[in-house]
């Protein structure tokens, strides 16, 4: 029997919604992604509401699991229904076994284990119901918050690049960390 896999996908965990993010979520969106101090290891930053509607429309892809398309998750506090963050999904690779992961959350609800929570919940969804063989974040070395996070999700120091990547005209350092499917106990059998 073959398993038909959901395009429109909503995932639970005990405080969060995890739901597919949509043009009507363009204002929460640029309030939290337009700080420009809490954003500022980010490659975007919108200057306006404009900008992250054209974001949300032409940027992520409205179905999950499309190689060579960015999906994003809006993460949803289920006690006040508000959008605290979101989680994007880059499906890169050609096989389509392999997932960078990004996520964000606004400033005040930081330091509160929300990102451990929605990303557990995500990277099992990757692995055992979307089959995935390899997870990736590419996370700035300054990024200490970041890094804290993906290494206590288990994810392994794999590369350095130097100088890689020209954020707003300085050239920055990527550090990639990764994770496999064979590494993790957030596999779920039966799925
Ligand atoms: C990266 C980012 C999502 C990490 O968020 P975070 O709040 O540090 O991560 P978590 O939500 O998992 O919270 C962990 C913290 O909450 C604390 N915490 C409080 N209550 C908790 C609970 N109930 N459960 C778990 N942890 C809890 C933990 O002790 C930990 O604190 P510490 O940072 O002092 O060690 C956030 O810093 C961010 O949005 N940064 C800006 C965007 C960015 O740069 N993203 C990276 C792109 S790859």
């Amino acid at each position: 029997m073959t398993t038909e896999i959901k395009t429109v996908v909503e995932l639970t965990t005990a405080r969060l919604l995890l739901r597919p993010l949509q043009t009507g979520d363009a204002e929460d969106l640029y309030n939290y992604r337009s700080d420009r101090n809490i954003n500022r290891y980010q490659g975007w930053i919108p200057e306006s509401l404009e900008e992250a509607e054209r974001f949300i429309m032409e940027r992520v892809s409205p179905v999950i699991n499309v190689n060579g398309t960015w999906f994003q998750f809006a993460v949803v506090l289920k006690a006040t229904g508000k959008i605290i963050g979101d989680i994007g999904l880059h499906f890169f690779d050609n096989e389509n076994r392999q997932v960078e992961l990004g996520c964000t959350l606004a400033g005040y609800y930081q330091g509160k284990g929300y990102a451990a929570e929605a990303l557990s919940q995500v990277i099992s969804y990757l692995f055992s119901t979307l089959d995935k063989h390899r997870l990736i974040a590419v996370i700035d070395p300054e990024n200490l918050r970041s890094i804290n996070l993906f290494e206590r999700l288990g994810f392994r120091r794999e590369a350095h690049f130097r100088k890689c990547r020209n954020l707003n005209g300085t050239w920055v350092d990527d550090m990639v960390f990764a994770l496999l499917r064979e590494e993790t106990t957030l596999v779920r059998d039966n799925d």
